[in-house]
């Protein structure tokens, strides 16, 4: 059965771990990352972008997906299926297809109205008991289509969000979607500091996972990040390894070209990538 997010990230909160959100775009993909996550014994987080979400189907399929394979394989750790960078009616249609967590990314609203929309999801969230992430100073880079300029968050503002009652709070400290760029000056942990001591016990949220150094991730897991998103390092493994196979000609040697065949070397390098940031996160075992 899904779960919200709440008690995995209080738990990884006070435990100094984090807990993996993992961006899913299909079958492949979200069975590497609930078996992985089961073997690992560790907590996880799909994630689901608006445009994933449309590329499965919409979320009644993505919700239908991910409960079948949760009963089929026997997944038994804590499994949320989170909308990720969800907008406002993104957010109220996940929520009413059987999603557990919803992001709303309102940071691109201006702060007032950013506050109002983010009360009515958790009004409607805490009546389901589905969790909510909320979002200030924009994560850089590009993601389906959102694009954030990489705004440095504001701790005050940070701290007025908290308080309207959401689990958890991305908060921009540098951090970028995508693979970093050769002249990025890393995360801000000033800010991040200032944020903790400001929220407190609130789980906070690191996008952008792909490429941030390990010691950067782990400093950030000091500093309050109890999630921390990854999407782009998955996508790189899965097509790195099809490329490797399909270069070595085996999708042309007897029924190597069998979509079962074909897409096997790229779902075993996600559960790779994904066993590696379990590790790195440390909710191995935390299940
Ligand atoms: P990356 O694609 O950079 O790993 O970012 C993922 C993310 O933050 C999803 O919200």
């Amino acid at each position: 059965m899904l779960v919200s997010a709440k008690e995995m990230l209080q738990k990884a909160k006070a435990g100094k771990y984090a807990v993996g959100q993992f961006n899913i775009n299909n079958l492949e993909w979200t069975k590497a990352i609930l078996l992985t996550a089961q073997e690992c014994n560790s907590p996880v987080i799909l994630g689901v972008s608006e445009g994933a979400g449309k590329y499965m189907c919409g979320y009644n399929t993505v919700v239908g997906m991910v409960n079948g394979m949760l009963k089929t394989l026997n997944i038994t750790v804590p499994v949320a299926l989170h909308l990720d960078h969800g907008s406002y009616e993104g957010a109220l249609q996940a929520m009413e297809d059987g999603f557990s967590s919803v992001m709303f990314d309102g940071s691109h609203y201006p702060i007032d109205e950013n506050i109002e929309k983010t009360k009515e999801i958790i009004r409607i969230a805490t009546e389901k008991g589905i969790s909510v992430e909320a979002e200030v100073g924009a994560i850089g880079g590009e993601e389906d289509g959102v694009v954030g300029g990489g705004e440095v968050a504001d701790p005050d503002e940070c701290k007025m969000i908290a308080d309207l009652g959401v689990t958890m709070l991305a908060a921009g400290i540098g951090n970028i979607h995508g693979v970093y760029p050769e002249n990025w000056t890393g995360l801000n942990f000033d800010v991040l500091a200032k944020i903790q001591e400001k929220t407190g016990t609130m789980p906070l949220v690191l996008h952008g996972g792909t490429g941030i150094p390990a010691e950067m991730v782990k400093q950030a897991i000091t500093l309050g990040v109890s999630k921390v998103n990854v999407n782009t390092e998955c996508q790189l493994s899965f097509a790195a390894a099809t490329r490797k196979y399909i270069e070595a000609g085996k999708d042309q040697q007897g029924k190597g070209f069998d979509p079962r065949k074909l897409l096997a070397p790229g779902t075993e390098a996600i559960k790779e990538t994904v066993k590696e940031k379990m590790e790195l996160f440390g909710s191995v075992g935390k299940a």
